[in-house]
């Protein structure tokens, strides 16, 4: 039961625990209509320390279609946080407002004070460099429905794998389902921190900078951006930013079946030439992230099936 409870990372959440999320997902997916009315008289709130466009309105159209009602902001600065107010007096407060408040901050660790102090569940949208859980959800989903399955996969994450908050998520999370491998393409500059790969064991990944030798070898590439607003120098982002373009002339190198995700925001790592070829699902995998959270906001209020 994840009634009532926090997430502030996936691994807070057992596998059968993620499992019943998306199986409801999947229940939500095929009769939308008879949930539009299972939160009515619930009220959450997004308090986005952080611009976002998918995290924050996936979540708020997912209320809104289960019939609760929404409340929050997105730039802190028209709250009393402009006056000095702390992140856990907004909380203390906003709780007693609301039934389930998600929150994205750019300081990581700050969604997980946050529940310390919270009368009611916290949903972490972002901290820094460090978790996305829902994003991670919504990309299981997309790949439970696209491939079929959560394992024998071979995953190439690709880009900024040092401050890519969606890929560490993901790895911790995919690591635990049965022989899924992966391949992490990324710059020297950028690569996966060690602490991800100590978790992973050196027999279940391989580490290029050449996403063309890998491609081919993939059943999921997912690209990623290069995060401009983690960079210190200007100069170092506009040095890496276009270090992986994904384009046409790659993707006749890759299986037939292989699927392209990417969390989006996108800048330049994939050439628009590529959104329509029939593997890139990076805005279906967009749409699955509002089914996943209606999901999960369903099930912390104690009402999803
Ligand atoms: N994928 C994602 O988190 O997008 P936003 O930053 O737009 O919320």
């Amino acid at each position: 039961m994840i009634k009532g409870r926090h997430l502030i990372e996936v691994n807070d959440f057992t596998l059968d625990e993620i499992e019943d999320l998306l199986n409801f997902a999947d229940r939500i997916i095929q009769n939308q209509a008879k949930y539009s009315e299972l939160c009515k008289g619930n009220l959450i709130a997004t308090l986005f320390y952080e611009p976002s466009t998918r995290t924050k309105f996936s979540f708020e159209s997912a209320a809104l279609r289960l019939g609760a009602q929404v409340i929050g902001f997105a730039d802190a600065m028209t709250s009393s946080v402009s006056k000095g107010e702390s992140l856990i007096d907004t909380i203390q407060t906003m709780a007693c407002y609301v039934d389930l408040i998600v929150i994205r901050h750019p300081k990581e660790g700050a969604p997980r004070l946050a529940s310390k102090y919270s009368q009611v569940p916290i949903i972490n949208g972002g901290d820094g460099g460090h978790h996305h859980p829902t994003q991670t959800l919504t990309d299981l989903l997309t790949i439970r429905s696209l491939k079929g399955t959560l394992s024998n996969l071979t995953i190439g994450l690709c880009g900024d794998l040092k401050f890519g908050r969606t890929t560490h998520s993901l790895t911790k999370t995919l690591l635990r389902y049965p022989n899924v491998n992966f391949i992490f393409i990324s710059p020297q500059e950028l690569k996966i921190p060690e602490y991800i790969k100590d978790e992973i064991g050196k027999e279940r990944y391989l580490e290029t900078d050449s996403l063309d030798n890998s491609i081919g070898d993939l059943d999921i590439l997912y690209m990623t951006r290069v995060q401009k607003e983690r960079f210190f120098s200007e100069e170092e982002y506009l040095r890496l930013k276009g270090y992986y373009i994904l384009d046409q002339r790659k993707m006749k190198m890759a299986r037939k079946d292989m699927i392209v995700m990417h969390p989006l925001p996108r800048v330049n790592e994939i050439a628009t030439e590529v959104d329509t070829d029939e593997r890139a699902v990076y805005f279906k995998q967009a749409r699955y992230g509002m089914y996943v959270r209606m999901s999960l906001i369903a099930k912390m209020l104690g009402k999803g099936e």
